[in-house]
């Protein structure tokens, strides 16, 4: 993975010399992990006042968090940005945006969430990953490329495989979550879809082989005129 991570960090080197560079849009996720510690690791490596420049200008969007999760609770998006970028680059938590979960009304919470993101310009450079049953963000399956940032129903099967962090019980996995739309996700300069790791061999198949259609959301980056594949042998070869 380091061939993403060097796209990355060549990512966060232009953004240095923009004047107004547009917000990042991250993903949580354990495909994310070795990505982010990488990144981390590399940018530890840049000289202070490079790296000192982009802390200050840090600006990110995070695609989505749990309903009913704040960032006091170390199972929520918002904990997990803090751990693997947050703590170890310095960054204040109101550069790292996620959706809030402990909102009281959460639809409304999610129209704000969009507004905000717009009020920047939208995403710059959107990093996803996929979800086993072809979900990007929360977006699962049934979902067409004009959903919005919105609260879903997590599905069965993601909560099944999101269970790991809630001690390994998906009966404790919250129910609903808010997302970024594929619209909002359609609408970044360019979009990274990351995908690791023997258990997504199937969901890749699939998706590489797939037309356009609502019961694979993760199809619709088709439309898309800047998408970058990153895959791992386990992956493709399953
Ligand atoms: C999760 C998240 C996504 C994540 C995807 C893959 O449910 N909502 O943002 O990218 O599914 O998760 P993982 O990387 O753990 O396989």
């Amino acid at each position: 993975m380091e061939a993403v991570v060097d796209a990355l960090e060549q990512r966060l080197q232009r953004r240095l010399r923009a004047s107004t560079p547009k917000p990042l849009g991250l993903a949580t996720g354990r495909t994310m992990e070795p990505i982010y510690a990488a990144l981390v690791a590399r940018l530890q490596d840049w000289p202070a006042a490079a790296l000192e420049q982009l802390r200050r200008g840090w600006l990110s969007f995070n695609l989505d968090e749990y309903v009913g999760l704040g960032a006091d609770d170390a199972r929520s998006f918002s904990a997990y940005m803090a751990r693997h970028l947050g703590e170890p680059l310095r960054l204040s938590p109101q550069q790292l945006h996620l959706p809030d979960g402990e909102s009281a009304d959460p639809q409304q919470q999610a129209c704000r969430y969009a507004d905000q993101l717009q009020s920047f310009g939208g995403v710059g450079v959107q990093l996803l990953g996929l979800g086993s049953n072809g979900h990007v963000g929360f977006n699962e399956p049934p979902c067409g490329p004009d959903a919005s940032c919105r609260v879903v129903s997590l599905s069965k099967s993601t909560r099944q495989q999101n269970a790991a962090a809630f001690g390994a019980d998906p009966s404790k996995v919250p129910l609903k979550a808010l997302t970024l739309g594929l619209r909002e996700i359609l609408e970044a300069d360019e979009i990274h879809l990351i995908v690791t790791g023997k258990a997504k061999a199937e969901i890749l198949k699939q998706l590489l082989n797939s037309p356009c259609t609502d019961q694979l959301p993760a199809s619709w980056l088709r439309h898309h005129p800047r998408v970058a594949l990153w895959v791992d042998q386990a992956a493709l070869n399953g």
